[in-house]
C-alpha cells in the first residue's frame, strides 16, 4: 500500500536564489500538505549519508559538496500518491529535459543543481524522512 508520504529537500540553490517561498506555495498548491519542516545544513559526511545509495557514482563528490554548500530545507510531505505526483511536480531530474510547468523546468540550473529532491519510492521517502525528522517533529493531525 503505498505510504502516501514524499520527502523532499529544498537544495541549497533553492535557498540561496531566495525562491524557498514560492516552491513551498507552488507544492501547497499542487495539493501536498507538510507534515515536518526545518532549515538546516548538511556537512559533506551527512550529505553522503543521505546519498548513499549513490556512493559509487561519478557525481557522488559534486553531489554531497554542492548539498553541503549551504542551508537547504528538508519537508515530509502527504498526498495521496506522494511520491509519483511530487516527482511529476518537480520534472526530470536534469532541468533540460523537465516538462513545461514543472518545478526544475522554472527555476533549476544544471542536473547538479536543480532546486528539488524528491523521493523515488515509498520505501524511501520512510527512510529519508527518519534522516532529518524525529516522531516528534511530524505533525500528527489535520492542521
Ligand atoms: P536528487 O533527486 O536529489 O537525487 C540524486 C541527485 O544526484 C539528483 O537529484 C541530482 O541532483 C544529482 N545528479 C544526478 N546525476 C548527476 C550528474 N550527472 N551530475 C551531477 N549531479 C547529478
Amino acid at each position: 500500500m503505498a505510504s502516501n508520504l514524499t520527502l523532499t529537500i529544498l537544495k541549497p540553490d533553492c535557498v540561496r536564489k531566495g525562491i524557498t517561498g514560492e516552491v513551498t506555495k507552488r507544492i501547497q498548491e499542487a495539493g501536498f500538505k507538510i507534515k515536518a519542516m526545518k532549515m538546516t545544513r548538511l556537512t559533506k559526511q551527512t550529505a553522503g549519508g543521505f546519498y548513499e545509495v549513490h556512493r559509487e557514482r561519478p557525481f557522488f563528490g559534486e553531489l554531497t559538496d554542492f548539498m553541503s554548500s549551504g542551508p537547504c530545507v528538508p519537508m515530509l510531505l502527504e498526498k495521496e500518491n506522494a511520491v509519483a505526483d511530487f516527482r511529476k511536480l518537480i520534472g526530470a531530474t536534469d532541468p533540460a529535459e523537465a516538462e513545461e510547468g514543472t518545478i526544475r523546468k522554472a527555476f533549476a540550473d544544471s542536473k547538479g543543481e536543480n532546486i528539488v529532491h524528491g523521493s523515488d519510492s515509498d520505501e524511501n521517502a520512510l527512510i529519508e524522512a527518519s534522516y532529518f525528522f524525529s516522531q516528534a517533529e511530524i505533525v500528527a493531525n489535520e492542521v
